[in-house]
């Protein structure tokens, strides 16, 4: 397929891909793999991916990008997705827009039904990765991983010592999930499996699958002769705070959410307790946070997120008890390449008119490479609204 380099009256180099296909389709941002370009550019659509180096677009970048014709946009969740976004969509004669993400926090679902324009989002593809990350801190801040790694890096090890980065033992001790969706059940299972740790968890809803698991995995301990896990849903997400040794944090972000964990809820964990969270950042109060940190040595966190992304809340960076990454909860390639896939297609399904696939959350169909996907958009957030 042909490509080209060019830039924008606004001066963003964008790059080009079947110029003469019939539905112009912008990506705020190169995305992993090919096979979503290939997809577009195979079913007629002229496709013009933003190489600016740039890593956040501005509303003004993203209105040149759409400039005057463009039938479609796949977008990123740094992006303020709005009233004049999707105006400017509209007005341009677009009708689909899909996050490369699952979250969509950063889109105003109002205002696309106001213009008519479809919003799509990747869930299905991101479960067990993004688990698996809020694993790899949990584990990491129990155990005191970037600390130990950092002083081994600084010349300081001089040899064995009983007291050197002493942590805490995860088997036998609780786990405590705040949002029992897809990816806190998943990491749930994780932890309950992998290390027999206890459960706690409180969602608005009772997680059958789940439940139905720790009774089962439960019941296979005790005919191990091994002491089996116990579980139980809280009534209220203070239980869980108050009771887990490790907590993860999984809700959607939302007002009842936004400061979920502030001083108050802070105070009432446990001394030694381990905070994770891959969810959205300002589900913390990260002032009171930090705050924490400071008068409770030994209360560790693992962040993925923050409130006020890019940046930090001052003294956070200072905190050997934190550890901090970049938002990579998602970033294994087989998910980004799926995300991209995914968006893609909530973008082309809409275009070419194609139906809502039944279940957003089975997709395995949409990412076998090997075979054409279904004729449908895996997963578009307001398809109800906006019939
Ligand atoms: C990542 O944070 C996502 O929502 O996909």
């Amino acid at each position: 397929m042909r490509r080209g380099i060019r830039a924008m009256a606004k001066s963003l180099a964008i790059e080009v891909w079947n110029p003469s296909g019939k539905h112009r389709v912008v990506s705020t941002k190169p995305m992993p793999g090919t096979r979503w370009i290939n997809l577009l550019t195979l079913a007629d659509c002229r496709l013009e991916i933003c190489m600016e180096k740039k890593t956040i677009l501005s509303v003004e970048d993203i209105q040149a990008l759409i400039g005057n014709k463009c039938d479609g946009v796949i977008g990123q969740l740094t992006e303020d997705w709005g009233e004049t976004l999707f105006g400017c969509l509209r007005s341009a004669g677009g009708s689909a827009y899909s996050n490369m993400a699952v979250g969509y926090n950063n889109v105003d679902v109002n205002a696309a039904n106001k213009y008519g324009v479809a919003v799509g989002n990747t869930p299905g593809v991101l479960t067990e990765t993004t688990a698996e990350l809020a694993v790899a801190l949990s584990v990491a801040a129990a155990r005191r991983i970037v600390e130990a790694d950092q002083f081994m890096r600084a010349g300081l090890y001089d040899g064995w010592l009983p007291h050197l980065f002493v942590g805490n033992l995860l088997k036998g001790q609780t786990v405590g999930i705040i949002g029992a969706g897809r990816i806190g059940s998943a990491y749930a299972r994780m932890m309950v499996e992998g290390f027999k740790m206890n459960l706690i968890y409180y969602d608005l809803y009772q997680s059958v699958r789940l439940e139905k698991f720790l009774t089962a995995y439960g019941g296979f301990l005790k005919s191990q002769g091994e002491t089996p896990i116990t579980w139980k849903r809280a009534p209220t997400a203070e239980d869980v705070l108050r009771e887990a040794d490790v907590v993860s944090l999984h809700p959607v972000l939302d007002k009842t959410t936004y400061h979920l964990i502030n001083k108050d809820r802070l105070s009432i964990m446990k001394e030694e307790a381990v905070l994770v969270n891959a969810s959205r950042g300002p589900v913390i109060d990260e002032v009171a946070l930090v705050d924490h940190l400071k008068a409770n040595p030994m209360f560790r966190v693992g962040l993925d997120v923050f409130e006020d992304e890019p940046y930090m809340k001052p003294g956070l960076a200072e905190q050997n008890n934190a550890i901090v990454v970049p938002h990579i909860a998602s970033a294994s390639k087989w998910t980004r390449e799926g995300m991209a896939t995914l968006a893609a297609l909530n973008v082309l399904g809409k275009i070419k008119g194609y139906p809502l696939w039944p279940d957003a959350n089975r997709v395995e169909s949409f990412l076998d490479e090997n075979s054409a996907p279904p004729a449908a958009c895996p997963s578009i957030v307001n398809g109800k609204a906006l019939v």
